[in-house]
């Protein structure tokens, strides 16, 4: 089962503000939609303050195994997997049968699983002072990477983004 993390960060690192996303990239969405769905046998792995953000109407993610990590032994939702610990969550991934775990934030939940998985996918979004919320400090010596597609602003994307695969040395 291959892992891989994907997130969307501005020059800075920011990822979120409050607990939304600090921009309206479409592009992104649905290239985030495009890789963590694929041929529908994949799990998605968040925390408990991602899954709240999530739009009703986009909650659980379909087509995909959404695993939640959370702390609390009593939380639980429709359409999640809850996991208190990391072993747990990509046990569950591998006992779902899924062919690709992704990572999908936020900032916590990156941190946790950074030392786990084999690919980061980053669409860089061109600018900066985003919001509060940051993707973890990383060694980005430690890892090469692939500019894959470069996509310029308009009216569904607000920033000029890129879009790298990162995988390690
Ligand atoms: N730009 C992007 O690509 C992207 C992607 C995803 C999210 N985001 C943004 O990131 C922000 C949310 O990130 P966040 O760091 O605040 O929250 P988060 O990582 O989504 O979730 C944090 C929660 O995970 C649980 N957790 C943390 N460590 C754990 C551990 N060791 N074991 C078990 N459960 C653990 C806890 O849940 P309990 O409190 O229930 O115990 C904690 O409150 C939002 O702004 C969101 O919009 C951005």
């Amino acid at each position: 089962m291959k892992m891989a993390m994907i997130v969307a960060m501005d020059e800075d690192g920011f990822i979120g503000r409050g607990n939304e996303l600090p921009w309206k990239l479409s592009s992104d969405m649905a290239r985030f939609k495009e890789l963590t769905e694929a041929d529908g046998f994949n799990s998605v792995i968040m925390g408990r303050r991602t899954w709240d953000s999530l739009p009703d109407s986009y909650r659980p993610l379909p087509e995909r195994v959404n695993i939640v990590m959370s702390r609390d032994t009593n939380w639980e939702a429709e359409g999640a997997e809850t996991a208190l610990y990391i072993g747990r969550a990509i046990e569950l991934a591998y006992a779902e049968g899924s062919d690709e775990c992704w990572v999908i934030g936020g900032s916590q939940v990156y941190e946790m699983f950074l030392d786990r998985v084999d690919e980061i996918h980053v669409t860089t979004v061109h600018t900066s002072g985003s919001g509060e919320v940051r993707f973890p400090e990383w060694d980005r010596d430690e890892w090469l990477e692939e500019v894959v597609e470069r996509v310029g602003s308009d009216e569904k994307n607000e920033y000029d983004s890129t879009y790298s695969i990162w995988t390690r040395r």
